[in-house]
């Protein structure tokens, strides 16, 4: 049986595109995209869902003001009504209530586009150029009530280049969101992940001589 998926989104939706293209392009994939969500029906990828043949639904979070549990009840009532098993948050900017968040233990995921712990928050890609680190990424992770933290799930890591900006870095890590989040969701969705405290296991093994060193030298 595959895991029914709601994905939230606020902005454009490249990441819940290479969700719903990985879902869609392998019969075997263990999850299914039943709805897109989106807080502001300005949300540019609530189109592309709806090219995709999977349902987009708008509901608004600006009118709920600071009052983020009637939102949430929404949005639960929402998900309740399409037997939602899975959330994964594609640049969703919402903050949820420690409630929501907990009553999702272990069955909600975002993407952060910096290596976890470095950088959360808003503009990581500035914060790793200031922070002058050769290497950056992104992180898939489960969602707790801290912003961009929680038992990780899975990384993807890039090469910092001197001349890089942040739209530069952006993009470059904007590829590897779109490779990991599809993986990372097949893995949760497939049963191979464990949360054990902080700690996030995990049945996939990385190679180890999986090495990214930078600058290299020739
Ligand atoms: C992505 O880069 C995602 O990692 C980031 O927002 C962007 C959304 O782009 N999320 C965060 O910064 C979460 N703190 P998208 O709408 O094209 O997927």
């Amino acid at each position: 049986m595959k895991r029914r998926v709601a994905i939230l989104i606020s902005g454009r939706g490249s990441n819940m595109a290479a969700l719903i293209d990985a879902a869609a392009a392998d019969p075997d994939f263990p999850a299914q995209i039943v709805v897109v969500i989106a807080n502001t029906a300005a949300a540019g990828g609530l189109a592309i869902a709806a090219r995709s043949g999977v349902e987009a639904l708008v509901i608004e979070s600006k009118p709920f003001g600071k009052d983020r549990a009637a939102f949430e009840a929404m949005l639960q009532a929402a998900l309740d009504a399409r037997q939602i098993e899975l959330i994964c948050l594609g640049g969703f900017m919402r903050l949820f209530t420690a409630e929501f968040v907990q009553h999702w233990h272990g069955r909600m995921l975002n993407i952060h586009p910096s290596l976890l712990p470095s950088f959360p928050g808003l503009d990581p890609h500035g914060q790793a150029l200031r922070a002058g680190v050769k290497i950056s990424g992104a992180t898939v992770h489960f969602v707790i009530p801290e912003t961009d933290a929680g038992p990780i799930v899975m990384q993807g890591a890039v090469a910092l280049c001197d001349d890089d900006t942040p739209d530069t870095l952006a993009a470059r890590v904007l590829t590897v969101e779109h490779r990991i989040y599809p993986d990372a969701l097949r893995l949760v969705a497939s049963g191979g992940t464990r949360i054990d405290g902080d700690v996030c296991r995990t049945a996939a093994q990385s190679a180890p001589a999986d090495v990214l060193i930078a600058p290299a030298l020739d």
